[in-house]
This record gives structure tokens, C-alpha cells and sequence, in this order.
């Protein structure tokens, strides 16, 4: 008990070998110097690792459209061209319709040359198809050639060219974007309290303005307005928070980047593009019920927002220090490689770091202790009991 005692009550420390090689030496400095650059200069200067990150950015966008256009021989405010109208962070501009007017519940031959028949055998394969604007009777109308549906009729023809709505270009954009770091209870907004709303964002002239042409926006992301205003498109604007509250508050603000959503599938044959449809009903004085259908193409617009705030903190500072600290000897790693494999001489090395024991010298030490234990022992059992163990040794 006494023992276990006084083996705790110990200290152990590591015993070193100096390696007085100019080499070695020159390479251990060198990598404590890496190591310490390497803490100082990225971790702690250009990743801040002392401060404590608030990544969980809470915001609020809302948006707006201005501009008026003309398209069909009709001025089209924003109620025209907007969808959603509630002014969210997702919405679309629609630069073109194709419209089918006077549409009404019936039956009517399926535009396309898909569907084109001579007899009702033919239209037996669209019976089941989801592809057509209606549902498929199984009967050919020979006088038009094509298969008969039931639906709204006419069909939509949307091969048809129509042109894009020009003035979009110079539609603009409002941004209000508010963004709070819950961690540190700071608000921030978008533009200053003193902006002049006539503004027009430019990235290098007046990058906080919250107003934004549209034309501008697809030259930002590198696309042409032609375009994507004929095919639609999808188009991200990011708006970035990397905010450092160890400087005043004010310096806080987002920038801005602008890229197309959809670029992958740009050179895609099928599905190019971004188009939806949408229907507007109203009732004739006969109570019949008509409709014309829109099939739209349009620029959506996703405002995205990211970012993250930083603030001196002392348990982070504590930690990376200590991490810095502890890397310094990861330079020994390297050094004992060089020493002990390439260096000249390396078995000398080797031979003042590892101290070799083998087996053999343990079973002779154990033997050797055991052996004059057991004298001592022997000593012992002849001078009290010497009749057992003369007995023990006749047995042998
Ligand atoms: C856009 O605005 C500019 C200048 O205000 C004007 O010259 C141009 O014609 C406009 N473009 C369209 C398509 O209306």
C-alpha cells in the first residue's frame, strides 16, 4: 500500500538529446519559423481566430420594380409584369407572352404535329399523355388532321414568335435587405439613412445604392439582356455580409455579386430557359366562362443573402494560442526523420535516442533478480523450517 502511495506521488520527465548539427538546427529553426509565420500570419491576422463567429445571419428582404413598358399595344405597369406581386426576395420580370385568347371548356383538335392523324388508331398512343393541353378523346377530326382533345380549346400554339418587351432593360430594382447578428444584438441595413433614393447602384461609383437596373444586372453576371429576355432565365443576386465588429459598426456593409442560377442547363436542348403559364377567367354576358391562357417567359430573380460576423473573444484567443504553441513542436517531427534516416551518421543517432533492450536481457535480469531473491528466501526457510524444505529439494 505504502508503495502505490509513494509511486504516485512522482514526476516523470522526458530526457532529451541535444543534436549539436548545424543542419538539423537549421531546418528545427526554420520550420519553428513556418509554423510561427504560419499561426501569425493566416489563423490569427487573416482568419481573425480570435474572435467568436456569428454564422446564423437573420434577414429580411423586400423588393421592388419600377418602370413601364409597352407590349401588345398596351402599357404594362408593374401589376403586369411582376409575379409574385408580394415583393419577396424570389419574383419574376416577364419580358414576353405568347396568349391564347377566348379559351373555353369543349372539344377541339390538339395543335402540333405530334398529334396529326388519318385515322382514330392514330391518336391510341396520347391516350394516357400528359404532354398535350387536354385529354385525349381516342378521336381523329379528319377534316383538321389532327387528334381530338377535351379541354380548354383552342389549344395553345406556342411555337409561334413573339417578340421580348424592350423596356425591361430599364426597369429598376429596389433592394431592402436588413440583416441582424442575434450573437452580438446588431441590426444592419443595406444603404444609409441619408441615400438619395434616385440613385443607381454601380459597383466601383456608388456601391450601396439599393437601386438597380435590370440591364445592369445581366451585364454584372455576364449575359445578354436579348437573350435571356426571350428564352428567360434565372439570375442570382448575392448580397454579402463579412462584417469585423472590432471596428465600428458603421463599417458594415454588403457587397454585391450577380450570376445566372441556370447556367447549367444553357446549352441544353430540351427545357431552356424560364417560362410558366398562368390563365386570367372572366365571364361573358351569356355566363359562359372564358379564359386566356398566358404562357410567360421571364427573368427570375433570387436575392440571396450571406455572410457572417466576427468579435474579439478571449476563449477562442486562449484556445488557438495554445494550438499555436503545440504546433512549434511539430517541427521536431520533421527534424527526427532527417536525423535519424538521411543524415550521416544516423546510426549514432539512434543508437543516443533509443536505448535498446531485448528480451533476452530482461529474462537474464529477472532470472538474476529472482535467483538472489530466492537466496535470501532459501537463507530464510533454513534457519526456521530447514524439514519442508529438504523435502522440496528431494522431490527434484
Ligand atoms: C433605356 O434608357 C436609355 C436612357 O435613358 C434610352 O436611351 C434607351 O432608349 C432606353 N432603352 C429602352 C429599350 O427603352
Amino acid at each position: 500500500m505504502w508503495g502505490i502511495i509513494t509511486d504516485f506521488f512522482t514526476y516523470e520527465t522526458t530526457k532529451s538529446v541535444v543534436v549539436k548539427s548545424w543542419l538539423v538546427g537549421t531546418i528545427n529553426r526554420f520550420m519553428q519559423l513556418l509554423i510561427i509565420v504560419y499561426f501569425v500570419g493566416w489563423v490569427f491576422l487573416h482568419e481573425k481566430a480570435y474572435q467568436t463567429k456569428d454564422t446564423g445571419i437573420e434577414s429580411a428582404v423586400m423588393t421592388k420594380v419600377k418602370g413601364f413598358g409597352r407590349y401588345n399595344n398596351q402599357v404594362m405597369d408593374v401589376a403586369d409584369y411582376v409575379v409574385p406581386q408580394q415583393g419577396t426576395s424570389v419574383f419574376c420580370i416577364i419580358t414576353r407572352l405568347i396568349m391564347t385568347h377566348n379559351q373555353t371548356q369543349g372539344l377541339c383538335p390538339q395543335y402540333g404535329k405530334n398529334y396529326r392523324c388519318t385515322h382514330d388508331s392514330d391518336c391510341d398512343k396520347h391516350l394516357r399523355s400528359h404532354l398535350a393541353n387536354g385529354i385525349f378523346t381516342g378521336r381523329c377530326l379528319t377534316e383538321d388532321g389532327q387528334c381530338e382533345i377535351e379541354g380548354w380549346c383552342p389549344t395553345e400554339n406556342d411555337t409561334v414568335q413573339t417578340e421580348y418587351m424592350e423596356e425591361v432593360e430599364n426597369f429598376t430594382i429596389f433592394i431592402k435587405n436588413s440583416v441582424r447578428f442575434a450573437l452580438f444584438d446588431i441590426t444592419r441595413g443595406n444603404f444609409p439613412r441619408t441615400i438619395d433614393i434616385n440613385c443607381m447602384y454601380d459597383p466601383v461609383g456608388n456601391p450601396y445604392c439599393p437601386v438597380f437596373r435590370v440591364g445592369d444586372i445581366l451585364r454584372y453576371a455576364n449575359e445578354s439582356f436579348s437573350a435571356i429576355a426571350y428564352k428567360g432565365g434565372q439570375i442570382g443576386i448575392h448580397i454579402r455580409w463579412m462584417c469585423n465588429f472590432d471596428q465600428p459598426v458603421e463599417n458594415c456593409k454588403p457587397t454585391f455579386s450577380f450570376t445566372r442560377l441556370d447556367e447549367a442547363f444553357e446549352d441544353n436542348n430540351v427545357s431552356k430557359g424560364y417560362n410558366f403559364r398562368f390563365a386570367k377567367y372572366y365571364r361573358s354576358h351569356d355566363e359562359e366562362e372564358y379564359r386566356t391562357l398566358y404562357k410567360a417567359f421571364g427573368i427570375h430573380f433570387d436575392v440571396m443573402v450571406s455572410g457572417n460576423a466576427g468579435k474579439f473573444d478571449v476563449i477562442p484567443t486562449l484556445i488557438n494560442i495554445v494550438a499555436a504553441c503545440t504546433s512549434v513542436g511539430l517541427a521536431t517531427v520533421l527534424c527526427d526523420i532527417i536525423l535519424l534516416n538521411f543524415l550521416r551518421g544516423a546510426e549514432r543517432y539512434k543508437a543516443k535516442k533509443f536505448e535498446e533492450v531485448s528480451d533476452t536481457d530482461i529474462t537474464a535480469e529477472v532470472q538474476s533478480q529472482s535467483q538472489s531473491l530466492q537466496t535470501i528466501r532459501n537463507e530464510g526457510k533454513i534457519s526456521d523450517d530447514s524439514g519442508s524444505f529438504s523435502n522440496g529439494r528431494q522431490r527434484h
